[in-house]
């Protein structure tokens, strides 16, 4: 029997381990694995890659993916300079190839499309991966481990230059709509301000904590900020915005509002220098930024995203044995359990102003420049 799989949306460390634990149990049991390339791309351009046993050796330990990946959705295709629906292309492609099931690994993105194609009658089942561990109805994704030793690392080194000049050190940390990486880092690497999206800012009350800090013979201060933190009138802007947009009677109004949305909170790479500039002014301390990027999502999965890349591999594996289907394998204290894709899909599991993270931070005197 032929099983398809494909990654998609942003790639991490430990995607490789995942094949690899499919790979291996489903050829173990007698099916043969059929890899689509570039995500869902591979299924509607029928870009394949044979996926025997030979290939799982020696790739648990390599980041990114063998099988390549996109953002490409299958209903917003991108082909020829424009973008097409290519679902039902991608149903007859399955079809012709004979799969009983296609394994889709990936993020938000990723749960949407597969939803999608499990509502066209395809058998699908997914395993949560994002570095920004944003997926709700899981305890973690594949990828967010090793990003967040990353981010922390960088925070520890950025601690002794801070130090020896007294700066200000922004560092900019991945995470458009959630902010589990920058808290998470932040927390672990000892940070004075964190900025991130659930939690917004005013850049007044940051720069006072941060002068107080130096008032009181400290210098230095480290502060993480998600790419997508917001300050307190940006918030304003996006729920006026939002309101807008929901309550609008004409399909045109409706695309307005969101286009103004989009542009708002888009992924700006200049944002951080802004805002750099902008505390630099407020304290009058030296300060530098630091943007961080893909590094998160690159280098040699760590220990914790082999063995969860590994355990949501093998229980994928064995849904489709037992024809278990529409379904993510998640991660439930320490084990895993199945969710119906209904409850994932359009889905975002942030940052609650009183998660445990967020109260210790606060404790140990951490600011969210709230
Ligand atoms: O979704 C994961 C993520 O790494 C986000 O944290 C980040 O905002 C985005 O992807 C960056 O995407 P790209 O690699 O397409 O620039």
């Amino acid at each position: 029997m032929n099983v398809g799989i494909l990654t998609a949306g942003g790639d991490c460390p430990g995607l490789n381990a995942a094949i690899r634990a499919v790979g291996k149990t489903l050829t173990g049991a007698g099916y043969n694995l059929i890899g689509f390339r570039d995500g869902y791309e591979g299924l509607a351009f029928d870009r394949t890659m044979p996926l025997p046993p030979s290939t799982f050796s020696g790739i648990l330990t390599v980041g990114g993916t063998i099988l390549h990946t996109t953002r490409s959705k299958p209903n917003k295709m991108p082909l020829d300079g424009r973008y097409v629906d290519m679902s039902s292309t991608i149903v007859e492609n399955y079809n012709r190839h004979g799969l009983e099931c296609l394994i889709c690994i990936g993020g938000g993105g990723t749960h949407k499309s597969a939803l999608l194609l499990k509502e066209l009658g395809l058998n699908i089942v997914t395993i949560p991966k994002t570095i920004d561990n944003d997926l709700a109805m899981t305890d973690g994704s594949i990828g967010f481990d090793t990003a967040l030793d990353v981010a922390t690392n960088a925070i520890d080194s950025l601690h002794s230059t801070a130090g020896s000049h007294k700066r200000i050190m922004l560092v900019e940390i991945m995470g458009h709509r959630a902010g589990w990486l920058t808290l998470g880092s932040g927390l672990a690497g000892g940070a004075d301000v964190i900025l991130i999206p659930e939690i917004p800012y005013d850049l007044e009350k940051v720069a006072k904590v941060l002068k107080m800090r130096a008032g009181e013979g400290k210098p230095f201060s480290i502060v993480p900020v998600a790419e997508g933190a917001v300050s307190v009138e940006e918030s304003i802007e996006i729920a006026r915005l939002e309101k807008l947009r929901d309550e609008a009677e004409s399909k045109k109004d409706r695309a307005l509002y969101k286009a103004q949305l989009e542009e708002l909170t888009k992924l700006r790479y200049d944002r951080i220098f802004e805002l750099g500039a902008k505390l630099e002014g407020l304290t009058g301390l030296e300060t530098r930024v630091t943007i961080l990027g893909h590094l998160q999502r690159g280098g040699t999965p760590s220990t914790v995203d082999r063995l969860r890349a590994t355990q949501l591999g093998c229980e994928a594996a064995r849904c489709v044995i037992r024809k278990r289907y529409g379904v993510m394998v998640a991660l439930k204290n320490g084990a895993t359990d199945l969710v119906p894709l209904e409850d994932v899909a359009g889905k975002r599991h942030v940052v609650t102003p009183d998660h445990p993270w967020v109260q210790d931070a606060r404790k140990l005197g951490v600011s969210f420049g709230d």
